[in-house]
């Protein structure tokens, strides 16, 4: 009865601009009111509103072009249009009276059968339909988006007493599979879950690094990454958001909740962050910094920190307590618990309250705890929601540690006591129920978690970084698994062990994984302990290990389909460019970035870029000359659309999916499918352009040297890449193999490994986490 083909949003600010770019990505077109402008322009807020989709640091869009399905109004002219609208979603300030008067004008214009919804973070549904008719209230809804929409995972639907099914199943169905969304329906309460619990987390973190004196990194250095959560900590996270902004969120959240919730105790105003905001320390936002600043500019590696006394900046203190980088690498926060220093304690601290917080909500606020871990997974970040980390902890530990210290547990904890909040069950993942019996885990049709259908599947291989399961469709997933998922040669053979298996066991493969990134490269480390250590032979072993793997996975006998999500960048986008087809989602970032680091692609990916490149301009050498410009410059999509005119996303052979939780079931149909009637050729050589055009290639570079624009290194690795491309010191139209691209791939990189300007790339990756650039 309720379909959404068209929509409008009210309120072109934060959020509002983010729902619109995200319809528009959808491929819904979208009317974007505000109030009107003074002067003549009446939208010239919405007009320079929209300009923020395109920001280059973090793009609304999934192409430019998107912004051609908003079109921009304001409430006093154009809000007759909405009558031809099937959703409106108010984004407009947190107001009570404008919320509600801008209600009954909508009322008036809006066809019947049109839903209406609410971005609120802390108005009540009761209070915001109050006036309203029951014909309106029927068909209103509050969904909760979090900042930014494009990318956070997280919606939060809540109902109101009059809304009818219908209006909840068509926002639901709309929002998981159009905008990509985790959906979490929530009862009306404050806050509803994941700024409860993640506002109480940062809260909690917050007040006990005061009262333990902890200094701001070492705080941050625990609630972080080791802790499985984002790795800007929670004074970072503070700078970022703006300290006063921040406290006022913590404020008004607060402001909503009973007079006996547990977060009372964590709200306090603290004197330091008092003066902070008095004397305009406000955060990254503000000149004079937060609790961190960066000094210069130029250096974003140079940080430092608010001494507390003096109220003057000191050097950032990067080292780090042991036990958060064990915790860190080893990807197990309970590693944090285990020791009995000051840090561990503050672990303990924050997670004991932050957990036990959590798990009260159940039932009362959410029935579901699936729906507390997924709040907090796709709305904050975690890794792990706070069922799934007391299930790590162990639910007897926690209760034990809890009833040592004399403190409560919680009476949802008491009953998962001698159990886990989920279980695997006859090849089924179940949760606790509130009544103590244990019901099935259901994603719905076509969305699959594969970090959940792990739990119930047995290996057939593995090792640290890698694994091969058989899936009940009869198809194998290969799943990496180390650190930024970067791979090495245990992950090739792990991949190449498994395409064998599938050609003679199964019907396709699948290359996917769950983390945040699928892949963002080759083990630079492993790298560099060859460079170190001179051994140039095993350098050249392991490149054409990993050269052997991705062809033999090319021209294995079943399908095999790649389903990338996050990153896939250098190495990890190679692995991608050799498989069958590929289902990307929506944000997928791709390139073969390897030139940043001083090399060149050594896995197949410039091979693939020139075939791809040749086959698309139907000429070799105008293809070198595009392989040549992209894997020079290192370029990257930051979706499958800025993929297409790259040839990283192949038209009608590649597709992606809005919602990154139904790439898993979109590959393995797709695989099916291919299964049925599926043959394999190897291709033939190209005639590569060569010597020739590999001079002109050189003198391009120069040029481009003494313009300026490149660096002597640059011409160094970009004079590698032509000699790929064209084949080198041969006479143009000789005719090489895959095999004999590949032997150049790795010729360049080798050449390129040498100098000491990569390696002091590399190791600069390596320290900071971002290429050096000079
Ligand atoms: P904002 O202040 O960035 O934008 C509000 C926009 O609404 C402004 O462009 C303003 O001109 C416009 N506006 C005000 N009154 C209006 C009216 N009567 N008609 C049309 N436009 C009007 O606010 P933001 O941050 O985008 O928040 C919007 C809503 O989303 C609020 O209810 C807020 O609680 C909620 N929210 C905010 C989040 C955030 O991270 N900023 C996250 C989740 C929810």
């Amino acid at each position: 009865m309720y379909e959404i083909k068209k929509a409008a949003v009210i309120g072109a600010g934060t959020m509002g601009l983010g729902i619109a770019g995200q319809l528009a990505n959808a491929g819904i077109d979208v009317l974007l009111l505000d109030i009107p402008a003074e002067g003549e322009n009446r939208n010239a807020n919405g007009e320079r509103a929209i300009e923020r989709l395109l920001d280059a640091n973090q793009p609304g869009l999934t192409h430019k072009d998107n912004l051609a399905r908003i079109t921009i109004g304001n409430v006093e002219d154009d809000l007759g249009k909405l009558q031809d609208v099937d959703w409106i979603a108010e984004a407009i300030v947190e107001r009570l009276a404008l919320k509600k008067s801008l209600y009954r004008q909508i009322d008036a214009v809006r066809k019947p059968g049109s839903i209406v919804s609410s971005n609120t973070s802390t108005i009540p549904i009761s209070l915001l339909v109050e006036d309203m008719p029951l014909e309106f209230r029927a068909e209103f809804a509050i969904t909760h988006f979090f900042n930014p929409v494009r990318f956070m995972r997280l919606l939060e639907i809540v109902r109101g007493e009059d809304t009818r099914d219908a209006v909840i199943d068509c926002l639901e169905a709309f929002n998981e599979a159009r905008m990509g969304k985790g959906i979490v329906v929530c009862n009306d309460t404050p806050g509803f879950l994941g700024n409860r619990v993640g506002v109480f987390a940062i809260q909690t973190a917050l007040h006990a690094a005061f009262r333990m004196g902890l200094k701001p990194e070492e705080a941050d250095a625990i609630f972080g990454r080791p802790m499985g959560i984002p790795k800007t900590g929670v004074f970072g996270l503070y700078d970022l958001i703006g300290i006063d902004l921040m406290s006022d969120v913590a404020k008004s959240l607060i402001s909503i909740l009973p007079a006996d919730d547990v977060f009372h105790a964590v709200s306090a105003e603290i004197p330091v962050m008092q003066r902070m905001i008095s004397e305009g320390y406000l955060g990254n936002k503000s000149k004079k910094g937060g609790f961190y600043r960066t000094p210069d500019a130029s250096d974003p590696n140079r940080r430092e920190t608010l001494d507390f006394d003096s109220f003057t900046y000191r050097d950032f203190n990067s080292s780090k307590p042991d036990l958060a980088v064990e915790a860190e690498a080893a990807g197990d926060f309970t590693l944090l618990l285990q020791g009995d220093d000051k840090f561990s304690q503050y672990a303990w601290e924050i997670l004991s309250n932050t957990l036990c917080y959590a798990a009260s909500l159940v039932p009362e606020v959410n029935e579901s705890l699936v729906s507390v871990d997924d709040a907090m997974k796709l709305g904050y970040n975690w890794i792990q929601g706070p069922m799934e980390m007391i299930d790590a902890i162990g639910v007897d530990r926690f209760i034990g540690r809890l009833e040592r210290e004399g403190r409560a547990v919680p009476a949802f904890v008491k009953i998962a006591a001698g159990k886990s909040f989920y279980r695997v069950e006859s090849g089924r993942l179940q949760y606790l129920l509130a009544s103590g019996q244990y019901t099935d885990l259901e994603r719905g049709a076509g969305v699959t978690r594969f970090s959940e259908q792990r739990r119930t599947l047995k290996p057939l291989q593995e090792n640290a970084v890698a694994s091969y399961f058989d899936l009940p469709s009869g198809l194998g997933l290969v799943e990496f698994h180390s650190k930024a998922n970067t791979l090495d040669g245990a992950s090739m053979s792990l991949l190449q062990d498994a395409v064998a298996h599938a050609s003679e066991n199964l019907k396709g493969l699948i290359i996917h994984n769950d983390a945040a990134h699928f892949s963002c490269g080759v083990n630079l480390d492993a790298v560099l302990a060859f460079i170190q250590a001179s051994d140039w032979t095993g350098l050249d072993g392991f490149l054409d290990h990993f050269q052997q793997t991705v062809l033999a996975m090319r021209y294995a006998p079943i399908p095999v389909v790649a389903a990338p999500s996050g990153l896939s960048l250098g190495g990890g986008f190679e692995v991608v460019l050799h498989t069958d087809k590929v289902i990307f989602h929506a944000n997928s970032v791709t390139g073969l970035v390897e030139s940043l680091v001083g090399v060149v692609p050594g896995g197949g990916g410039v091979k693939e870029m020139l075939y791809r490149w040749a086959e698309r301009e139907g000429d070799v050498t105008k293809g070198a000359w595009q392989a040549f410009m992209n894997v020079g410059y290192g370029k990257t999509a930051r979706s499958p659309l800025e993929a297409e005119p790259l040839a990283m996303f192949r038209p009608g052979v590649d597709s992606y999916v809005m919602n990154r939780d139904r790439l898993l079931d979109t590959a393995i149909a797709a695989a099916l499918e291919m299964s049925a009637d599926y043959s394999v050729e190897r291709r033939a050589g190209l005639a590569m352009p060569g010597r020739e055009v590999w001079q002109e290639m050189i003198a391009w570079l120069e040029k481009a040297h003494a313009k300026g624009h490149l660096t002597p290194h640059d011409v160094t690795t970009g004079t590698q890449v032509a000699m790929i491309v064209t084949g080198g010191d041969v006479d143009g139209g000789t005719v090489m193999t895959e095999n004999e691209i590949c032997a150049l791939e790795r010729k360049a990189f080798l050449s390129l490994a040498k100098t000491a300007e990569t390696r002091a790339r590399i190791e600069h990756m390596l320290n900071h986490g971002s290429p050096l650039r000079n």
